[in-house]
């Protein structure tokens, strides 16, 4: 006889029925007489009672044999218990072992180095809390195009593959049959921008890459960015979104993912501070506090991370930083009309020490000023030329940023290192599993 076969989350609408349950096993626990086994099928866990003298011989001789994350099919009566996790329980009547793991599974209870779980990713997923993070990061990419789609921004995919450099750091290239070398695409800004003349507003939700060697709890060199384009914005329409944009994010994980984070142990009061306006800092006044703190930082150069966490710890809510110098930034960037030293652009750094979890700038939109931005940074005017042209057909006031999605999940759910909010990451001396 076979029983409906049911999720976990779902075992609520089964109560007082037989069900079977497939899962992996998470806790084991006998009496003698009475035994307990925990099982997770990844929408909850379930504890399901074998009582010895209630089931056939083989059901029990099967559970005698159960290990750790072997997975099985149990059948049983749902039964609510208001101690359960869950609030189920499943009265046993039989039980199925389809994957018997060895007794050896690589992650027990007790502490393991990071670099242990990190070589066991393929099974350090299945612990409460790294499965926690990937809900988390569901709920913002869910949100993000949620947030982007109720605007009537369109979303636009961007190559990987690319024959041209979009932001200085290192590069990933390749041989690409008679054309010479590839790269992995390090934004999808350029395309964006295209993109935007074409249909307004736009957002791109991809992979990147960064040939970086740091090796830093922010730094991954495969990470996933969302870049909107918008046509007709200037910097402060720019900023003015972002905003919007990082607050709808992190009400969404508080109102939708409160048990994740709750599972994480964050304390969310700490995003309480999304809900005031977001600090606008010229860069020039970051310099002087910085100075102020002992510093020996000068006015042109780009802030470090331990800058950053300096100057958002002052305000300890997430502070925009504007206007850096020309020579700190990226080549695209439009000079600012009042201290053409600097550039419409800035970084938004995240509370709590986090630092920069977005970069944007409004778009150098005259085509001799590009073009000497280019020739002053020594890049290949010819792969460029497309880009050039944008300035040519049509050129247009525009604006766009590019927010890192590991840095932000890892800042709301309050996770130290980026490497834990990507299911496998990338990272220096990281290619496996
Ligand atoms: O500041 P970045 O380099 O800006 C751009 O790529 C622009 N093209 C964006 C745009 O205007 N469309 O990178 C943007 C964000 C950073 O603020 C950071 O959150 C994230 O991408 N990021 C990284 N995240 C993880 N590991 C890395 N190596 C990262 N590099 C950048
Ligand atoms: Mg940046």
């Amino acid at each position: 006889m076979t029983f409906p076969s049911v999720r976990i989350s779902e075992l609520g609408r089964h109560a007082g029925a037989v069900v079977t349950v497939r899962g992996w096993v998470t806790h084991l626990r006998s009496s003698g007489k009475v035994a307990f086994v925990v099982l997770r099928d990844g929408s909850g866990t379930l504890q399901g009672v074998v009582v010895k003298n209630a089931v056939p011989a083989e059901a029990w001789e099967a559970f005698g044999r159960l290990t750790l994350e072997s997975s099985l099919a149990v059948t049983g009566e749902v039964r609510a218990d208001a101690r359960a996790p869950g609030g189920y329980e499943l009265g046993i009547q039989a039980l199925e072992i389809v994957g018997l793991a060895p007794l050896d599974y690589p992650i027990q209870p007790k502490e393991h180095g990071v670099d242990f779980l990190l070589d066991h990713r393929h099974f350090w997923l299945r612990s409460p809390r790294q499965a926690a993070i990937l809900r988390i990061r569901h709920e913002v990419e869910q949100s993000v195009h949620d947030f982007f789609y109720e605007r009537g921004f369109v979303r636009c995919d961007t190559p990987i593959l690319t024959g041209a450099q979009g932001e200085s750091g290192g590069l990933f290239e390749t041989e690409y049959f008679e054309e010479g070398k590839a790269y992995l695409a390090q934004t999808g800004q350029l395309y964006g921008e295209a993109l935007a003349a074409a249909l307004g507003r736009i957002y791109t939700f991809g992979p990147t890459f960064r040939a970086e060697k740091s090796k830093t709890r922010r730094h991954l060199t495969e990470f996933w960015m969302i870049e909107p384009e918008m046509a007709w914005y200037d910097q402060d329409d720019n900023m003015n979104l972002q905003e919007e944009f990082v607050r709808f994010l992190v009400e969404r994980v508080r109102e939708r993912r409160a048990a994740e984070l709750q599972v994480l142990e964050r304390d969310v009061s700490k995003l309480d501070c999304v809900r005031e306006p977001f600090v606008r800092l010229d860069y020039s006044d970051a310099i002087a506090l910085l100075q102020s703190k002992g510093s020996d930082i000068k006015w042109g150069e780009d802030l470090g991370a331990p800058d950053e966490a300096v100057v958002v710890g002052e305000y300890e809510r997430p502070v925009f930083v504007v206007n850096y110098p020309k020579e700190a930034k990226a080549f695209y960037m439009k000079e600012n009309p009042a201290d053409p030293r600097t550039v419409r652009c800035a970084d938004l750094l995240a509370p709590e020490g986090r630092g920069e979890i977005i970069g944007g700038s409004q778009r150098e939109d005259d085509y001799d000023k590009l073009l000497g931005r280019i020739r002053h940074e020594g890049l290949p005017e010819e792969t460029y030329s497309w880009y050039l042209d944008l300035r040519k057909y049509g050129t247009f006031v525009h604006s766009g940023f590019g927010l890192g999605l590991e840095r932000t999940v890892a800042w709301i759910a309050g996770v130290e290192h980026i490497r834990e909010v990507i299911p496998f990451p990338r990272m220096m001396g990281r290619l496996r599993p």
